[in-house]
């Protein structure tokens, strides 16, 4: 089965064609990255227009997979939500228009569960259930335990900001450039993770919470504002922020295993490209499969993922 995918929901125009699930035939993303980082985030508004003048050429270019023509797509997959309201029109009415002019079948996909199917992405094997999944992305913490294709129980979100956002802020604060995660990893290679004590917020349950980390931060910087010109202790903090971030994300995981007792540990979202928590999660496991997505492009935002998931969404209605 081909699928036509697309996904607009945030700062990435991406568009992808998916052969049952799991091949990926092509893989478009147009970033808005460069744009964003004048401003520090992203602006809704920006956003909605960047994906208005990129959608087309970004299709265009994705369904250039020889061989295949509109007769053999079997339908058009498109993110759902969550996400900003005016980029994700862009996407629906697009996708919406081509399955109407092709008479092909719509397929709308949410956004986290399509970060959950990058893990499958060129990848033969099936999974083995149960399975945990933790996607962390800029928008998003969920901690998802999937008893089947069709089975799935959210056990755990954030209650406030998702860990991405934290790593995005705290660049900010710290004059690091957008996106503050993989500027983040890099400063924190040379840094001391335990130099810096930060407080790890305790939540109920599965839950998570970033943002009195954010603050703490905010505060350290505030008491301490010779971080800034000092590139060891910028160093310093940014390895003890990435270290408490990584502590609260394993620690939850860590005691879901328990009781859940999975067959595989998958971690998905953009930031499941930071190397330092693949690591931590990796020696917690011990024989536990643990699963990231194959390529460092399907963790950030793009549409294989989108392709991916609604494969199985449409195995099971
Ligand atoms: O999944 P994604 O592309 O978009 C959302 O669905 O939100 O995730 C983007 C987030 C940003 O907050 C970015 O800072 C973070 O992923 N990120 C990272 C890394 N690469 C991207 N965070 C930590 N370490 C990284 N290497
Ligand atoms: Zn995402």
């Amino acid at each position: 089965m081909y699928i036509l995918a697309i996904e607009t929901s945030c700062d990435e125009t991406a568009a992808a064609v998916v052969q049952d699930g799991k091949k990926v035939l092509s893989n478009v993303v147009a970033s808005q990255i460069a744009k964003h980082a004048e401003t520090g985030g992203v602006v809704p508004e920006v956003a909605a227009r960047e994906h208005m003048k990129v959608i087309l050429p970004v299709i265009t270019q994705a369904l250039q997979v020889p061989g295949l023509t509109w007769d053999e797509m079997d339908a058009i997959a498109v993110t759902k939500e969550p996400g900003l309201v005016g980029s994700l029109l862009v996407g629906r009415m697009t996708a919406q228009t081509l399955a109407f002019v092709h008479d092909k079948p719509l397929v709308e996909v949410n956004h986290i569960l399509g970060h959950v199917y990058a893990t499958g992405l060129e990848v033969e094997e099936d999974w083995e259930f149960p399975i945990l999944s933790l996607t962390v992305s800029g928008g998003h913490n969920e901690l998802i335990l999937l008893r089947s294709h069709e089975d799935r129980e959210v056990l755990g979100e954030t209650v406030d900001d998702a860990a991405g956002e934290a790593f995005d802020k705290v660049a900010r604060l710290m004059s690091l450039p957008y996106p503050g995660g993989p500027a983040i990893e890099r400063t924190a290679l040379e840094g001391d993770p335990s130099a810096v004590p930060l407080p790890r917020t305790h939540m109920e349950g599965y839950n998570y919470s970033f943002s009195g980390l954010k603050t703490a931060v905010l505060y350290y910087m505030k008491e301490h504002p010779e971080v800034l010109e000092d590139p060891q202790k910028l160093a310093d903090l940014a390895a003890s922020f990435q270290k408490t971030v990584c502590d609260q994300l394993v620690g939850k995981l860590k005691q879901a295993v328990k009781d859940y007792q999975p067959r595989e540990v998958h971690l998905t979202g953009g930031v499941s490209a930071n190397k330092a928590l693949r690591t931590r999660i990796q020696q917690e496991l011990g024989s536990i499969r643990f699963r990231t997505p194959q390529k460092m492009s399907f963790c950030t935002d793009n549409a294989a993922m989108i392709g991916g998931a609604a494969f199985y969404q449409l195995q099971v209605v």
